[in-house]
Order: C-alpha cells, then structure tokens, then sequence
C-alpha cells in the first residue's frame, strides 16, 4: 500500500532520532501541514521548546474543552509569551455543548464509561477532527511509559483513526526523570498542578493528583478500569501501525 510504504520510509528515518530530530525531520517534511498538539503538560511544553529552535513552521494547536483547570490556561499564556507563538485553539460545538448539559447535566461522565466517551467525543474528538482537518501530520507528548495501553506507540504511526495521517510521538521513550530533567535544565514554565501530585492533567473534573508510586495515569478518569482510561484522542495508541 502506497501509504504504508511512506511509513516505513519515515520509521526508517526516525530509526534512532532524537526528540529533536523527529521534531526538525517533521518540520522540514511537512512544515505547516503538521502541528504540535498541546494539553499544556510538561511533556508538550518540552515539544514547544525543542520546536522553537529545531522546527519553528510547526504549528501549536489545543482543544479547549471548557472543562480545563484555571492552571492550565496559565501555562497556556506562560507559553505564549515567552516563545511568542499563536497558540490555535479549538472548542467544541456550542450547541452541542448546550444540548449536552441540559438533556445530562454537568457531571454526565460519571454515570457510566459510555456517557465518559461522549463527553470526550464532544469536547475533544470533534474539536480534533477539525484540528486535523488538512493537516498531513501531528505530534503528540505520548510516551511509552504513561500507561499500559501506550506501552507499544511507536515515534511514528499511521493514525487510522484520523483519516490516516501521521502521528509522530517524539519523546515515545523518554523517561518521567528524563523529561523533569529537561525540564528543569530549561526553566520551562510548567502548569503548577504538576507540583501538587498531578503527573498527568487533562480536564478539572476527570483529574485528580496521585499518591505517591501510583500510576502517572492514576488521578485521570480514576473511577475507570486502566485499560478503559483513553479518551480516544489516541484511540489506537499502541495498536495503530
Ligand atoms: S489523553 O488522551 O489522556 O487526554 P494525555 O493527557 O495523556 O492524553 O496527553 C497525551 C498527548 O495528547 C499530549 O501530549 C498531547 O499531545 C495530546 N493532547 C491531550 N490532550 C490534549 C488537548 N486538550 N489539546 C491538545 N492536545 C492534547
Ligand atoms: Fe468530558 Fe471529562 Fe472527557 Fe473532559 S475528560 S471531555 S470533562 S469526560
């Protein structure tokens, strides 16, 4: 298959690459038909950063699902001003939204794993779709380590579940240490939640921090199964080839 080929041409020259090298390999091939998805976790600060000056074409794209902690638009802004970049924001449907919170109420994805995925398909994966509309390529802060269900993601995928583009995952085997070290070598503005036990942040309502020696994945959707614990942004996160 003619795209099957163009992957493993790109895994032949990711073979090895750093972090920095699949970002600059990404925006040399692609320049602004791909872009940097940010949830604004230390992770996709690390991307940002290692971008502004191996890849700055890449654009910055996050989906603002209306549910994000007060500390995650500070990082946010924080980002914004020091690398002096326009960051494209993506909102889910308005009147979907309504509808939504009028016929469920506020709370809906804690009724049951199906009104979760709902939820996310509203305020994430349709926002997404529009994200990626166009766009050859994106990048993600995934890492192998997070989860079980990333435990196979590989620095560049063929992202099935998004019209079949590319997904590069540049930090895939990093370590937690590695990237704190990065980190904090940088002085890179990270969201404060960070700090008060939450190693993995997504939406204020789904998140909570976790003890110590727990799963980085733990505090998110924490009243689910682990391998239920995808809210389908990276809906064949390890299984996608
Ligand atoms: S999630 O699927 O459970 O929400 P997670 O928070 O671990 O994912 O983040 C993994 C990667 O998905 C991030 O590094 C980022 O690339 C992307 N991502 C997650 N949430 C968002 C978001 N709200 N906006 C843009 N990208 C996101
Ligand atoms: Fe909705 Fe929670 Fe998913 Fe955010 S993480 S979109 S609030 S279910």
């Amino acid at each position: 298959m003619e795209n099957d080929r163009d992957l493993d041409e790109a895994r032949r020259q990711l073979a090895g690459a750093t972090a920095a090298q699949a970002l600059a390999w990404t925006g040399a091939r692609f320049g602004e038909s791909a872009a940097i998805a940010s949830s604004f976790g230390v992770e996709d600060v690390i991307l940002i950063d290692l971008a502004a000056r191996c890849a700055p074409r890449l654009r910055v794209f996050t989906l603002d699902t209306g549910r994000l902690p007060p500390e995650t638009y500070e990082v946010m802004e924080a980002v914004r001003r020091r690398y002096r970049i326009s960051i494209e924001t993506f909102f889910p449907q308005r009147e979907v939204v309504e509808a939504l919170e009028r016929e469920k109420g506020f709370f809906s994805f804690r009724e049951s794993v199906a009104a979760r995925k709902e939820c996310c398909a509203i305020r994430k994966l349709e926002p997404l779709s529009r994200a990626l509309a166009g766009k050859a390529a994106w990048i993600t802060g995934l890492r192998r380590e997070q989860a079980v269900t990333r435990a196979a993601v590989e620095m560049v995928e063929r992202d099935r579940a998004n019209g079949g583009i590319l997904k590069v995952n540049p930090l895939v085997s990093w370590t937690e240490a590695q990237v704190w070290e990065y980190a904090r070598e940088r002085a890179l503005p990270v969201n404060a939640l960070h700090a008060q036990g939450y190693p993995s942040i997504g939406c204020a309502p789904c998140t909570r921090p976790v003890a110590p020696g727990e799963d980085v994945r733990a505090g998110r959707w924490w009243w689910e199964l682990p391998e239920h614990k995808e809210c389908g942004l990276h809906a064949r996160a390890g299984g996608a080839r």
